[in-house]
C-alpha cells in the first residue's frame, strides 16, 4: 500500500493538529531536551500485557474471527502473550512475500514462515496468506529472461510471446510449491494484491507482471492456487482503496470478467488502511455489499487507522493527545458497529498489527508518532479498544 487517502486534512482538524505539535514542541522546550531526559519508569519498564482484558477474539466470536498480522518475532514475549489473549487469527506481515519466500528461482526459505505456522497452531489460531503475487516485494529472477535480460523491456514480438510463456510457467511452479506447503494450515489466501490502479492504462496497475502477461498472471495465479489447494481454500483478490468508487468498480468489472471465465476467486480482500477522516464507514459497507452481490465474501485484510490524512506529513509529537486518542475511538465504534450489523457480507476482520509498538505507519510516509491500532505502544488498551469491545 503507498497511501492512505485522496483527501485533504479539513482546516479544523488541521489547526488543531498544527496546535497540538506546537504545544508538544514547546513543552519540550521548557525542560531538558528529550535526549537529556530520563527515560520515565514507563517508557523503560518491559511492556506487559494487562490481565483483565476482554478479549476482542471472544467478544467478536459470534461475528467473525479478529486477527493481526505479525513478523516471527512477535512469536514470542510479550506480543507473543497479547496476540494469544486477543487474536484467533493471524497473518504474516512479511514473511509469505514472494522475497521472503523464494529469494532464488527453485530455492525455497520457509524457516520464517514456519515459526508462524506453528505458533498459530499451538494456539488454536487461523491463518491467512499474504501474498501469492504482488509488483512489491518480490524477487527480479521472475522477470528476467534466459538471457538474463529484463522482459518488461523487450520488444520483438516473438520473444516477448516466449518471456510470457516462461513468466506464467515459472508463477504456475512457484504458486503449486507454496499451496502445497501450506494448505493444510491456511484456508484464506490472497492470491494477488494491489493489481488494480485507475491511473494506469485500462485501469490495471502497470507492472512488470501485467506488462509482460496482460491480466494472464491474474488467471494462472488462481487458477494454480485451487488446483494445487483444492476446493476448500478460499481465494482473494487483495487491495486497498476499495472504497473508492472508481477503484472499486474497475476491480469489480474485472473480478465480474475473471468470474465468468472460470477463473475461481472467491472473495475480495479489502486491506482497509483508513484514517481518522476517511473513507466514511458507509463506503467501506458500500464496497462489500456490492462484491457480496455478485456472490463473493469479503475480508478486511489489514486493518488500521492512521492518525493523519494522505498528504498531510505532520507529527503530533512523543505523546499522541487525549482528543486524537478519543476521535479515533469513536471511529473505530462507528467502523465496527457497522460490521457486526453487517457481519453477513464479510468473513473476517485483520489488524495490520497487534499494538503501535510496531506498525509500519511510524515510518510510512515519514518516521514520527503513529497510533493506528487497538493497543499503545506499551501493550495498554487504548480508548479505541473499549470502543470496540463495549457493545
Ligand atoms: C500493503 C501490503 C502489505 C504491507 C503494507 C505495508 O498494504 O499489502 O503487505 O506491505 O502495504 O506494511
Amino acid at each position: 500500500m503507498t497511501y492512505n487517502g485522496r483527501h485533504r486534512l479539513p482546516a479544523r482538524l488541521a489547526r488543531s493538529l498544527v496546535f497540538a505539535a506546537a504545544l508538544v514542541w514547546l513543552s519540550g522546550c521548557s525542560g531538558p531536551g528529550a535526549a537529556e531526559a530520563p527515560a520515565s519508569p514507563a517508557a523503560s519498564a518491559e511492556p506487559a500485557v494487562q490481565a483483565e482484558l476482554p478479549s476482542l477474539a471472544a467478544a467478536y466470536a459470534y461475528y467473525f474471527p479478529i486477527g493481526a498480522a505479525i513478523e516471527p518475532d512477535q512469536t514470542e514475549g510479550p506480543s507473543a502473550e497479547l496476540l494469544k489473549q486477543q487474536v484467533n487469527w493471524l497473518v504474516a506481515e512479511n514473511a509469505m512475500k514472494p522475497d521472503a519466500l523464494a529469494p532464488a528461482e527453485g530455492s525455497f526459505t520457509w524457516e520464517r514462515a514456519d515459526r508462524i505456522v506453528a505458533f498459530a497452531k499451538e494456539n488454536g489460531m487461523e491463518l491467512r496468506f499474504h501474498t501469492l503475487v504482488w509488483h512489491n516485494q518480490t524477487p527480479e529472477w521472475f522477470f528476467r529472461d534466459e538471457a538474463g535480460g529484463d522482459m518488461a523491456e523487450e520488444t520483438d514480438p516473438a520473444k516477448r510471446q516466449a518471456n510470457k510463456k516462461l513468466l506464467l510457467e515459472r508463477l504456475d511452479r512457484y504458486v503449486t510449491a507454496v499451496v502445497s506447503r501450506y494448505k493444510e494450515d491456511i484456508t484464506s489466501w490472497d492470491v494477488v494484491n494491489e493489481v488494480i490502479e485507475p491511473g494506469d492504462p485500462e485501469g490495471m496497475r502497470a507492472s512488470n507482471w501485467y506488462k509482460i502477461t496482460g491480466t494472464g498472471f491474474i488467471e494462472t495465479a488462481f487458477k494454480a492456487a485451487r488446483k494445487a489447494g483444492g476446493p476448500e481454500l478460499k481465494l482473494y483478490i487483495n487491495d486497498y482503496g476499495t472504497d473508492n468508487p472508481e477503484k472499486r468498480d474497475r476491480l469489480y468489472e474485472l473480478v465480474k470478467e475473471l468470474l465468468e471465465k472460470g477463473v475461481p476467486i472467491d472473495g475480495v480482500g479489502h486491506q482497509t488502511h483508513i484514517n481518522l477522516e476517511y473513507p466514511s464507514v458507509e463506503s467501506i459497507i458500500e464496497s462489500m455489499d456490492k462484491f457480496h452481490a455478485l456472490g463473493l465474501d469479503n475480508q478486511i485484510t489489514e486493518l488500521d487507522m492512521s492518525l493523519y490524512v494522505y498528504n498531510d506529513l505532520s507529527d503530533v509529537g512523543a505523546e499522541v493527545p487525549a482528543d486524537i486518542l478519543q476521535r479515533q475511538a469513536e471511529r473505530y465504534g462507528e467502523l465496527f458497529a457497522a460490521l457486526r450489523v453487517n457481519k453477513e457480507l464479510l468473513s473476517g476482520v485483520m489488524f495490520w498489527g497487534i499494538a503501535d509498538n510496531h506498525t509500519w505507519l511510524s515510518t510510512f510516509p515519514v518516521v514520527r508518532t503513529e497510533a493506528p491500532l487497538l493497543f499503545d505502544k506499551q501493550l495498554l488498551a487504548k480508548p479505541a479498544f473499549r470502543a470496540v469491545t463495549d457493545f
